[in-house]
């Protein structure tokens, strides 16, 4: 029996069961596996978030190294990688290249069509591995730079630091870098976690799960909206102009009927964004250790402005923008380096889909026209121009 009942966008509809994260609205709290982001933050690196939301369990010490070591073996990029992005078009989009990027290491896994757990696992903890390479490596070659090495016994973070900038990183911008990939890491049935599942629920392999979701993610009303923040700030300038270029912005007319402010609103959220307000921390403390509170005070008036003119609180995207800017990291690079962390629930997700898989496919209301004859071509008079 069909339920004629729609919710536009899904809203509300259960849609899956899932034991990898939970988002509490009451409490406001996000827990991967049982475990509160804000102490994974806390008291975590990303490297053993990935095992906890991989594996289901905190890593013993000994886990936790041979994981470590697990990481650092897998993560160079293979040379065809490379030589296909170096034939790419310079002004490709780093979201767009990931995709290619990643469908290459899929045509070249040997894991590739092996749907079973373990098998997606080691796929899995190899792009989780691969990823910052791949992103750092491709975005030198996309400015011409030339490529640079990092130190094997960097952490992921840093790593990715490294490979960037050819610099040893700053070690406070690696801990900030390495809580947003911590909470960037999981999200629930979010878009291009869903996207993922839909995927490998017709038996599709991994890595198209994963391209699939990177073509998700990309959109400004998901992880695009990190870059659109940064360029929402340059924009406004200063702080004096931050309310009236909000007005501006939610001036409804016909070519924009439903005017956003990036950065701003949940589905889930309603009440502010847990993870919003633990990275506010460290952009406030860039912020300070640079002098430089250009981007916090705007940020400050258009987070009283929306909340008093929309009732609308930040999301995670809003405070990591201004972060990511005044650690020095390009705009471009921002919704791929939420790629580089959500890898982990993506594969989480499909390993979790896979193992009680039914094909994801629902049905819609038909809102077209009713049945009518066939009439043949040479009868056929057009009544519209
Ligand atoms: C995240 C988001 C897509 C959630 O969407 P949603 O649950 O479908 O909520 P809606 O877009 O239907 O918004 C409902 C109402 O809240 C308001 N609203 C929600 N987010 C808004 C925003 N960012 N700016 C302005 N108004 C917003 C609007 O009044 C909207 O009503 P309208 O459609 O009549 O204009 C939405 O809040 C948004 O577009 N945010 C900006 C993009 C963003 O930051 N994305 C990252 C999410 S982590």
């Amino acid at each position: 029996m069909v339920d004629n009942s729609y919710s536009p966008g899904l809203e509300g509809i259960v849609a899956g069961i899932s034991g990898i994260s939970e988002i509490d609205t009451d409490k406001n709290v996000l827990s991967y596996r049982g475990y509160n982001v804000q102490d994974l933050c806390d008291r975590s690196s990303f490297e053993e978030t990935t095992y906890l939301l991989l594996f289901g369990e905190l890593p013993t010490l000994q886990q936790l190294a041979d994981f470590n070591e697990q990481l650092k073996a897998e993560r160079d990029v293979p040379k065809a990688v490379l030589d296909v992005l170096s034939n790419i078009p310079t002004n490709a989009e780093p979201m767009d290249w990931l995709k290619i990027a990643v469908a290459t290491m899929g045509i070249m896994d040997p894991l590739a069509d092996d749907n079973s757990s373990e098998a997606n696992l080691t796929k899995a903890i190899r792009l989780t591995a691969k990823l910052p390479a791949v992103l750092a490596h491709g975005y030198r070659i996309m400015q011409s730079l030339p490529p640079v090495s990092s130190d094997p016994s960097l952490s992921h973070a840093s790593h990715f630091l490294q490979l960037l900038t050819g610099e040893k990183p700053d070690p406070f911008a690696v801990e900030a870098l390495n809580t947003t990939l911590i909470l960037y890491a999981e999200h629930g049935f979010n878009a291009s976690t869903f996207c993922a599942r839909v995927t490998v629920s017709t038996q599709s392999d991994l890595h198209s799960g994963v391209v699939a979701a990177i073509g998700t993610l990309k959109g400004p009303l998901h992880g695009g909206a990190n870059e659109e923040v940064m360029k929402m700030l340059l924009e406004i300038g200063t702080a004096d102009k931050a309310r009236a270029w909000i007005d501006k912005r939610l001036t409804k007319s016909a070519d924009n009927p439903r005017p956003r402010v990036m950065g701003f609103g949940h589905r889930e959220y309603k009440n502010g964004d847990q993870r919003a307000k633990i990275v506010k921390g460290y952009t406030r403390a860039l912020a300070d250790s640079l002098g430089d509170h250009r981007w916090t005070d705007i940020a400050d008036v258009l987070e009283d402005y929306m909340l008093q003119e929309k009732g609308l609180h930040p999301n995670l995207d809003f405070p990591v923008s201004p972060a990511y800017y005044m650690m020095g990291l390009p705009i471009p690079l921002y919704t791929p380096i939420f790629v580089l962390s959500r890898i982990v629930g993506w594969s989480a997700h499909i390993i979790e889909q896979l193992a009680n898989n039914r094909l994801i496919r629902p049905t819609n209301i038909y809102n077209g026209p009713s049945l009518k004859p066939y009439v043949p071509i040479s009868d056929r008079v057009r009544t519209t121009s």
